[in-house]
């Protein structure tokens, strides 16, 4: 009897031995649907924290809790079949201790089944790191910008225009590359620094609002593809415009009911 073909997930480890090769593919899901449209053409599928303020509308992603992340990530391991899933640790549930941090890696890991967690966080998060990947947990890191920061950081602001900002995130990268971060996330910062990062650094850099130089690339799906219109920061490109024509359709459905042309003749039970 011939064996029924599998395919194999991309691990942390297939990730970490693209240093200097073909570019990572990463990008965010939520749902079991958008994770198997993405899944073929992804390395990596981040199950970010920006859920918060792409799905449920909040206005940081400060209040997303442990159980919204891993009733996502259940959804996103669902859907795809290829690619290393990596789920966010959210605000509050790590920054603590490294005990912390492990008891909530663990658990999303153990409950959704993803390859790994992502957390924030620079020099002061390279300890916990070390302590989560000691025990059996890859992490992807996060420099630069940081939305679990935004408060301290004085709102969504580019990194790197001032001399002793530039000076931190080096720190922060120089920290990380040494905790056994499988990868770092190098978020909104001017290219050079993006650059320099990406040639100084020995594990991938992964860049969103950073340079064409980094490892590979990751970007909220919803803003690629125009389904998130509050605002269009100025590192993405819409490839596709999918909030135009989704309000088309609801448009000539409400439309269609008003004058009883839904549902057709070929809708009916008859
Ligand atoms: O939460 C998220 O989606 C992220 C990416 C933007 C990197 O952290």
């Amino acid at each position: 009897m011939k064996a029924a073909t599998t395919v194999s997930r991309t691990t942390t480890r297939h990730i970490a031995e693209r240093k200097g090769g073909m570019p990572i593919v990463a990008l965010t899901a939520y749902s079991a649907s958008v994770a198997q449209i993405m899944d073929p053409y992804c390395d990596l599928i981040l199950v970010g924290d920006s859920l918060g303020m792409v799905l449920y509308g909040m206005p940081t992603t400060l209040g997303v809790t442990v159980d919204m992340m891993i009733q996502h990530g259940l959804a996103v391991m669902r859907g795809s079949r290829k690619a290393c899933v990596v789920v966010d640790l959210p605000f509050g549930s790590y920054q603590q201790s490294p005990q912390q941090a492990f008891a909530t890696a663990a658990r999303v890991m153990a409950e959704t089944g993803c390859g790994g967690v992502k957390l924030e966080g620079g020099a002061e998060m390279a300890p916990t790191i070390s302590f989560l990947v000691k025990r059996g947990i890859p992490v992807l890191a996060h420099i630069g910008l940081m939305p679990q920061a935004v408060h301290g950081q004085g709102g969504f602001r580019v990194q790197g225009r001032a001399e002793a900002e530039t000076a931190r995130v080096r720190a922060d990268a120089a920290a990380i590359d040494g905790s056994g971060a499988f990868a770092v996330v190098v978020e909104g910062m001017v290219e050079s620094l993006g650059r320099e990062l990406t040639e100084s650094l020995a594990i991938p850099t992964i860049g969103i609002g950073a340079s064409p130089a980094c490892d590979g690339q990751i970007l909220v799906t919803d803003d690629l593809i125009g389904l998130f219109s509050q605002f269009k920061p100025k590192f993405v490109t819409r490839y596709a415009n999918i909030g135009a024509t989704v309000e088309a359709a609801i448009a000539a459905y409400a439309e269609d009911v008003k004058a009883r042309r839904f549902p057709a003749p070929d809708n009916l039970f008859t």
